[in-house]
Protein backbone atom coordinates (compact mmCIF):
# COMPACT_ATOMS: atom_id res chain seq x y z
CA UNK A 1 0.00 0.00 0.00
CA UNK A 2 1.52 3.50 -0.86
CA UNK A 3 0.38 5.50 2.26
CA UNK A 4 0.48 9.32 1.96
CA UNK A 5 1.00 11.22 5.78
CA UNK A 6 0.32 14.44 6.18
CA UNK A 7 2.03 16.00 3.34
CA UNK A 8 2.80 19.38 3.20
CA UNK A 9 4.08 21.55 0.33
CA UNK A 10 4.90 25.06 -0.12
CA UNK A 11 6.02 26.75 -3.22
CA UNK A 12 7.48 30.33 -1.59
CA UNK A 13 4.99 31.85 0.54
CA UNK A 14 1.99 29.45 -1.48
CA UNK A 15 0.87 26.62 0.60
CA UNK A 16 -0.08 24.19 -2.14
CA UNK A 17 -0.65 21.09 -0.86
CA UNK A 18 -1.86 20.73 3.39
CA UNK A 19 -1.71 17.80 5.27
CA UNK A 20 -2.69 15.35 2.81
CA UNK A 21 -3.50 12.15 3.63
CA UNK A 22 -4.32 9.08 1.17
CA UNK A 23 -3.91 5.59 1.31
CA UNK A 24 -3.66 3.93 -2.43
CA UNK A 25 -3.71 0.28 -2.53
CA UNK A 26 -2.66 -2.16 -5.12
CA UNK A 27 -4.95 -3.25 -7.95
CA UNK A 28 -6.69 0.05 -7.17
CA UNK A 29 -8.04 3.03 -9.26
CA UNK A 30 -8.10 6.18 -7.09
CA UNK A 31 -8.80 9.41 -8.90
CA UNK A 32 -7.59 13.17 -7.74
CA UNK A 33 -10.28 15.41 -8.80
CA UNK A 34 -9.92 19.45 -8.39
CA UNK A 35 -9.95 22.85 -9.61
CA UNK A 36 -7.00 24.33 -11.64
CA UNK A 37 -4.23 25.15 -9.25
CA UNK A 38 -5.22 23.42 -6.88
CA UNK A 39 -1.85 21.02 -6.57
CA UNK A 40 -2.99 18.06 -7.89
CA UNK A 41 0.58 17.70 -10.31
CA UNK A 42 2.67 18.38 -7.89
CA UNK A 43 1.10 15.68 -5.57
CA UNK A 44 2.07 13.22 -8.26
CA UNK A 45 4.91 14.67 -8.41
CA UNK A 46 5.62 14.57 -5.16
CA UNK A 47 5.13 11.08 -4.90
CA UNK A 48 6.88 10.06 -7.75
CA UNK A 49 10.42 11.90 -6.49
CA UNK A 50 10.23 14.48 -9.17
CA UNK A 51 9.42 17.53 -6.50
CA UNK A 52 10.42 17.83 -3.00
CA UNK A 53 7.47 18.34 -0.35
CA UNK A 54 7.94 20.10 3.24
CA UNK A 55 6.95 17.79 6.14
CA UNK A 56 4.77 14.31 5.91
CA UNK A 57 5.40 11.35 4.84
CA UNK A 58 5.34 9.08 1.68
CA UNK A 59 5.22 5.26 2.81
CA UNK A 60 5.26 2.20 0.70
CA UNK A 61 3.67 -0.44 3.08
CA UNK A 62 4.51 -4.09 2.80
CA UNK A 63 1.89 -6.56 2.11
CA UNK A 64 0.76 -9.32 3.21
CA UNK A 65 3.19 -11.71 1.78
CA UNK A 66 6.04 -8.82 2.71
CA UNK A 67 6.59 -8.47 -0.62
CA UNK A 68 8.22 -4.50 -0.24
CA UNK A 69 6.56 -2.53 -3.82
CA UNK A 70 8.29 0.49 -3.56
CA UNK A 71 8.47 1.75 -7.66
CA UNK A 72 5.96 4.11 -9.13
CA UNK A 73 5.76 5.52 -12.75
CA UNK A 74 4.31 8.62 -14.28
CA UNK A 75 2.38 9.60 -17.26
CA UNK A 76 3.11 13.26 -17.79
CA UNK A 77 0.21 15.55 -18.98
CA UNK A 78 2.45 16.28 -21.87
CA UNK A 79 3.83 12.80 -22.43
CA UNK A 80 7.29 13.53 -22.20
CA UNK A 81 8.34 11.64 -24.97
CA UNK A 82 12.64 11.80 -26.49
CA UNK A 83 12.10 13.12 -29.34
CA UNK A 84 15.20 11.69 -30.79
CA UNK A 85 13.91 8.49 -30.32
CA UNK A 86 11.59 6.56 -32.27
CA UNK A 87 8.79 4.37 -30.13
CA UNK A 88 10.87 1.08 -29.91
CA UNK A 89 13.66 3.00 -28.64
CA UNK A 90 11.84 5.07 -26.38
CA UNK A 91 10.35 2.13 -24.80
CA UNK A 92 13.85 0.10 -24.57
CA UNK A 93 15.95 2.57 -23.34
CA UNK A 94 15.16 3.38 -20.12
CA UNK A 95 14.71 -0.49 -19.31
CA UNK A 96 18.67 -0.75 -20.60
CA UNK A 97 19.66 2.81 -18.82
CA UNK A 98 17.41 2.79 -15.85
CA UNK A 99 16.83 -1.52 -15.02
CA UNK A 100 19.63 -2.53 -17.00
CA UNK A 101 17.81 -5.38 -19.17
CA UNK A 102 19.86 -6.52 -21.79
CA UNK A 103 18.82 -5.05 -25.37
CA UNK A 104 17.15 -7.90 -26.99
CA UNK A 105 15.41 -8.48 -23.43
CA UNK A 106 14.27 -4.36 -23.61
CA UNK A 107 12.93 -5.24 -27.15
CA UNK A 108 11.13 -8.36 -26.40
CA UNK A 109 9.44 -6.66 -23.75
CA UNK A 110 8.96 -3.27 -25.66
CA UNK A 111 7.27 -5.29 -28.57
CA UNK A 112 4.52 -6.96 -26.40
CA UNK A 113 3.73 -3.45 -24.95
CA UNK A 114 3.68 -1.74 -28.76
CA UNK A 115 1.29 -5.13 -29.09
CA UNK A 116 -0.69 -4.46 -25.81
CA UNK A 117 -1.61 -1.04 -26.64
CA UNK A 118 -2.30 -1.45 -30.68
CA UNK A 119 0.86 0.55 -31.67
CA UNK A 120 1.93 -1.58 -34.19
CA UNK A 121 3.25 -0.37 -37.22
CA UNK A 122 4.65 2.51 -35.62
CA UNK A 123 7.66 0.87 -34.24
CA UNK A 124 9.90 3.28 -36.09
CA UNK A 125 8.11 6.41 -35.44
CA UNK A 126 9.17 9.78 -33.87
CA UNK A 127 7.20 11.53 -32.00
CA UNK A 128 6.11 14.41 -33.97
CA UNK A 129 4.57 11.75 -36.55
CA UNK A 130 2.45 10.47 -33.85
CA UNK A 131 -1.05 11.50 -33.02
CA UNK A 132 -1.84 12.37 -28.96
CA UNK A 133 -3.45 9.50 -28.23
CA UNK A 134 -0.60 7.44 -29.98
CA UNK A 135 2.00 9.67 -28.12
CA UNK A 136 -0.04 8.67 -24.92
CA UNK A 137 0.28 5.44 -25.55
CA UNK A 138 3.60 5.22 -26.38
CA UNK A 139 4.47 6.98 -23.09
CA UNK A 140 1.91 4.31 -21.21
CA UNK A 141 3.63 1.65 -22.63
CA UNK A 142 7.29 3.21 -21.35
CA UNK A 143 6.15 3.76 -17.70
CA UNK A 144 4.14 -0.41 -17.61
CA UNK A 145 7.86 -1.67 -19.29
CA UNK A 146 9.54 -1.22 -16.09
CA UNK A 147 7.00 -2.62 -14.19
CA UNK A 148 6.01 -0.75 -11.34
CA UNK A 149 3.87 -1.39 -8.33
CA UNK A 150 2.26 2.06 -8.43
CA UNK A 151 1.64 4.39 -12.15
CA UNK A 152 0.49 7.49 -11.80
CA UNK A 153 -1.42 9.40 -14.86
CA UNK A 154 -1.66 13.24 -14.89
CA UNK A 155 -4.82 14.14 -17.07
CA UNK A 156 -5.18 11.25 -19.38
CA UNK A 157 -8.27 12.32 -21.26
CA UNK A 158 -7.45 16.03 -21.50
CA UNK A 159 -5.55 15.61 -24.88
CA UNK A 160 -8.27 12.97 -26.02
CA UNK A 161 -11.21 13.25 -27.94
CA UNK A 162 -14.09 11.42 -26.70
CA UNK A 163 -14.07 7.83 -28.40
CA UNK A 164 -10.80 7.27 -26.84
CA UNK A 165 -11.31 8.14 -23.40
CA UNK A 166 -13.20 4.99 -22.84
CA UNK A 167 -10.05 3.25 -24.70
CA UNK A 168 -8.42 4.89 -21.99
CA UNK A 169 -10.32 4.37 -18.85
CA UNK A 170 -10.80 0.39 -19.72
CA UNK A 171 -6.55 0.05 -20.62
CA UNK A 172 -6.02 1.47 -16.69
CA UNK A 173 -8.72 -1.04 -15.39
CA UNK A 174 -6.87 -3.51 -17.14
CA UNK A 175 -3.24 -2.10 -15.47
CA UNK A 176 -5.30 -1.70 -11.89
CA UNK A 177 -6.58 -5.50 -12.51
CA UNK A 178 -3.56 -6.77 -12.99
CA UNK A 179 -2.38 -5.78 -9.56
CA UNK A 180 -0.89 -2.13 -10.00
CA UNK A 181 -2.34 0.59 -8.12
CA UNK A 182 -3.30 3.48 -10.07
CA UNK A 183 -3.86 7.37 -9.86
CA UNK A 184 -5.57 9.34 -11.98
CA UNK A 185 -5.76 13.34 -12.24
CA UNK A 186 -9.01 13.96 -13.78
CA UNK A 187 -11.07 16.66 -14.14
CA UNK A 188 -13.69 14.57 -16.14
CA UNK A 189 -16.42 13.82 -13.29
CA UNK A 190 -18.03 11.30 -16.13
CA UNK A 191 -14.71 9.48 -16.18
CA UNK A 192 -14.18 9.56 -12.50
CA UNK A 193 -17.60 8.18 -11.38
CA UNK A 194 -17.16 5.43 -14.17
CA UNK A 195 -13.75 3.78 -13.66
CA UNK A 196 -12.44 5.04 -10.71
CA UNK A 197 -12.63 2.85 -7.35
CA UNK A 198 -12.72 5.55 -5.01
CA UNK A 199 -12.28 9.70 -5.89
CA UNK A 200 -10.30 12.11 -3.91
CA UNK A 201 -11.25 15.85 -4.03
CA UNK A 202 -7.80 17.90 -3.50
CA UNK A 203 -8.45 21.41 -2.39
CA UNK A 204 -12.35 20.23 -0.70
N1 LIG B 1 7.82 24.49 -9.71
C1 LIG B 1 6.93 25.39 -9.26
N2 LIG B 1 7.33 26.57 -8.74
C2 LIG B 1 6.45 27.47 -8.29
N3 LIG B 1 5.12 27.29 -8.27
C3 LIG B 1 4.65 26.13 -8.77
C4 LIG B 1 5.52 25.12 -9.28
N4 LIG B 1 4.77 24.07 -9.71
C5 LIG B 1 3.49 24.41 -9.45
N5 LIG B 1 3.41 25.63 -8.89
C6 LIG B 1 2.19 26.30 -8.44
O1 LIG B 1 1.52 25.42 -7.54
C7 LIG B 1 0.12 25.46 -7.75
C8 LIG B 1 -0.40 24.07 -8.03
O2 LIG B 1 0.06 23.66 -9.31
P1 LIG B 1 -0.30 22.25 -9.92
O3 LIG B 1 0.10 21.20 -8.96
O4 LIG B 1 0.26 22.19 -11.28
O5 LIG B 1 -1.90 22.33 -9.96
P2 LIG B 1 -2.98 21.42 -10.72
O6 LIG B 1 -2.26 20.26 -11.30
O7 LIG B 1 -3.96 21.05 -9.68
O8 LIG B 1 -3.60 22.30 -11.76
C9 LIG B 1 -0.13 26.46 -8.85
O9 LIG B 1 -0.43 27.70 -8.26
C10 LIG B 1 1.19 26.53 -9.57
O10 LIG B 1 1.38 27.76 -10.17
MG1 LIG C 1 -1.98 19.64 -13.24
Amino acid sequence: MLRIENLNKSFGEKQVLKDINLDINKGEIVMITGESGVGKTTLIRCLCGLENYDSGRVEYLNDDKGNGDNSIGLVSQSFDLFPHFNVMKNITYPLMKVKNNKKTEAINKAKDLVGFLGLNGLEDNYAYQLSGGQKQRVAIARALAMEPNYICFDEPTSALDYKLRDNVGQLIKTVASRGMGVIVITHDREFANKYANRIFELGA
